[in-house]
Order: C-alpha cells, then sequence, then structure tokens
C-alpha cells in the first residue's frame, strides 16, 4: 500500500513515445500488402482510398496487424518491443477506430490516415486494447481485412482486475478527483461483486468466442503476458514467427532494470524503459478477498482454456 500511495504522489504527466523505426528501402511489395490492395478494390469506398504516397516512397496505409488488446495486459510493451524489428511501423497512439462510433463512421480513409509512413517491406501495427472487449469490433475487423493477423496480449485475469482499477485511480488522481477504495468496487452486499467492469473485462473466453465467430484460431497469437513481464525475449520471438518476420529482435535488446523493476529496451545503444504508468504498484487486497476473485475466474479460465487449447499459469484458486 505504501508503494502504491508513493507511486500515487509522484504523477508525472509525460507523453507517450512508441518509435516507429525508420524505414529501409524495398521496393518489394509484400503478398499481405497486394491482399489488402486487392481487400481494399472490393470496397465500395475503393475510389476514394488513398495511402497518401510521400516522396521518399514510404507511404501510409491500412494495418495488417492490430494488437487487440486487453487493456493493461502489457499492450504498450508489446508494441515497444515488437518496434525493435526494422519491418515493424507502429502507430503512435491508440487509434479506436473500430469501437468508437465517431472514429468509424470516418471512413477507411481517415483510419489510413491515423497510420505511420512506412515503406513496402513493413507491417504497419496499430493497437487499441479496447477492441478485445467491444462486441462490434470483430466484425468490422473482418469486414476490412479477413486475413488480418492479431495479437492478443493477456495476463493472469485476478492481476489484471488491480492493474484496471489502478490505472483509474491514477486517472482520478490526475485530474485531483476523489476515487473510492477498491473493495468498494469488489465487493456489493458482502460478496463479490461481479458487475463490476473490470471483472467482465478479465472474462476471456467470452470475449474469445466473439472474435472466434471471425477469425480462426490461427489468427489470433496469444501473447503471455505474465511471461512478457518475468522474461520478454521468448515472448517476442514468437511473435515473429508469428508474423513471418526475419528473427531481428535478439535477447540483448532487452536488460533488467532494478529500479524500475521491470525489463527495459536497449535498441542501438539506447536504453529506455516503459513511461512510469506502466508498471505501478497495485493496492492491497484482503487475502480473502483476493481468494474471491481467484475462485470466480476458476471456472471462465477453464472455458477460455478449453476455447484456446491452451493453458496459462493464472491464479486458480478453488475453495475446499
Ligand atoms: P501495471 O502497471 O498494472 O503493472 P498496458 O500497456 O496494456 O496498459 O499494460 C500495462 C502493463 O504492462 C503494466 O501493468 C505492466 O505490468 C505490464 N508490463 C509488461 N512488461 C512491462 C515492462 N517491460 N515495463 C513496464 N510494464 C510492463
Amino acid at each position: 500500500m505504501a508503494a502504491f500511495l508513493l507511486g500515487a504522489v509522484l504523477l508525472i504527466v509525460q507523453p507517450q513515445i512508441v518509435p516507429s523505426r525508420p524505414a529501409i528501402n524495398s521496393n518489394a511489395e509484400t503478398s499481405s500488402q497486394s491482399v489488402q490492395r486487392e481487400l481494399l478494390k472490393k470496397t465500395s469506398q475503393k475510389n476514394d482510398l488513398k495511402e497518401n504516397i510521400h516522396s521518399n516512397g514510404s507511404c501510409q496505409q491500412l494495418p495488417q496487424t492490430i494488437i487487440i488488446g486487453v487493456r493493461k495486459g502489457g499492450t504498450r510493451a508489446l508494441l515497444e518491443m515488437l518496434s525493435l524489428h526494422p519491418d515493424i511501423a507502429a502507430a503512435e497512439s491508440e487509434v479506436h477506430f473500430f469501437d468508437w462510433e465517431d472514429h468509424y463512421r470516418n471512413g477507411l480513409q481517415w483510419y489510413i490516415n491515423q497510420m505511420p509512413f512506412s515503406y513496402p517491406h513493413q507491417i504497419t501495427v496499430e493497437k487499441t486494447p479496447a477492441y478485445f472487449t467491444s462486441p462490434k469490433v470483430p466484425e468490422r475487423v473482418y469486414n476490412m481485412n479477413q486475413s488480418m493477423r492479431l495479437l492478443l496480449i493477456l495476463r493472469d485475469p485476478s492481476e489484471r482486475v488491480l492493474s484496471d482499477y489502478t490505472q483509474v485511480f491514477y486517472n482520478h488522481m490526475q485530474k485531483h478527483k476523489p476515487y473510492p477504495s477498491i473493495e468498494q468496487f469488489l465487493i456489493k452486499d458482502g460478496e463479490l461483486n461481479v458487475d463490476y467492469k473490470a471483472i467482465n473485462r478479465s472474462l476471456y473466453y467470452i470475449h474469445m468466442q466473439n472474435w472466434l465467430k471471425y477469425f480462426p484460431l490461427d489468427h489470433i497469437h496469444i501473447v503471455d503476458g505474465d511471461k512478457l513481464i518475468k522474461d520478454p525475449f521468448p515472448e517476442i520471438e514468437k511473435v515473429e514467427r508469428f508474423l513471418k518476420l526475419s528473427p531481428q529482435i535478439n535477447a540483448s535488446n532487452f536488460y533488467f532494470n532494478k529500479t524500475k523493476g521491470f525489463y527495459c529496451l536497449r535498441d542501438s545503444g539506447r536504453e529506455r524503459c516503459l513511461h512510469e504508468s506502466k508498471g505501478r504498484a497495485h493496492p492491497q487486497v484482503d487475502t480473502r478477498l483476493l481468494e474471491k476473485l481467484h475462485e470466480y475466474f476458476h471456472e471462465p479460465n477453464k472455458k477460455f482454456f478449453e476455447l484456446v487449447g491452451r493453458t496459462f499459469d493464472w491464479h486458480s484458486f478453488v475453495a475446499s
């Protein structure tokens, strides 16, 4: 709790910077780009869409990969780590194209305009963690590109709830607004408050079912967010393979920073950690309440494991 409060006092607002690597020249069009071009031709807006070509040969184009979530799963760490690869061009901020009606109404040209300039051999990536839990999004992404490669980073659902609470708590602190304690959200009438939004976002199998209506499992790569925290390189290697990228990210691109308590990035001799809003201390929660939370997630987690044919090392307390 002390660390949590200390962190709250040390609030400093800083912009988040996602480096988009300077691109290297190449004239070869990748197969995913030609597929994308074909798909765009089929859209009703085909005559209106422009890829905004720069005089240096780079252009803005629709993403071929999206990090769809989950909120507080480690999405920023994943994007920044993946951006170490020279063939990745990442959108700087969260675009919220498919989940915000105001943005979606603007159409695909607006979406293209939010993308970084990239060279033909590069894969454009955007991340909007809210996509994973927004019911309309899977169909909308499918309508844009059926062959989209999706990245989903998940972490222990109970830990994710605490992280979710912590983020909103800090947002309120920044605006000098009071915010209730986590217990006030987690308990209702002496029971676990399963209506708490943060709990719903951690019911991964429900959201995953929506995505699997539109995309086959082999188009959705799940990154283990807990492993990415403890040892990022093997998780990033798997992402490189999934995206069919040449293996260019190395173990030496990561080093553990004792002060931060997390892995940080090393790129061409430059070292940097994620923004201070990533890796905050969580509030201390009463052990019995935490056990209730673990117990509540036991069945949903099992359903999720069955759905994706894979297990994760998440807390799963079952009362005896
Ligand atoms: P906490 O701040 O609760 O610890 P997102 O980017 O999706 O909002 O996820 C934020 C989470 O990323 C952080 O949650 C943190 O645990 C996790 N994370 C993973 N790798 C990290 C890293 N190298 N540095 C900082 N945070 C990291």
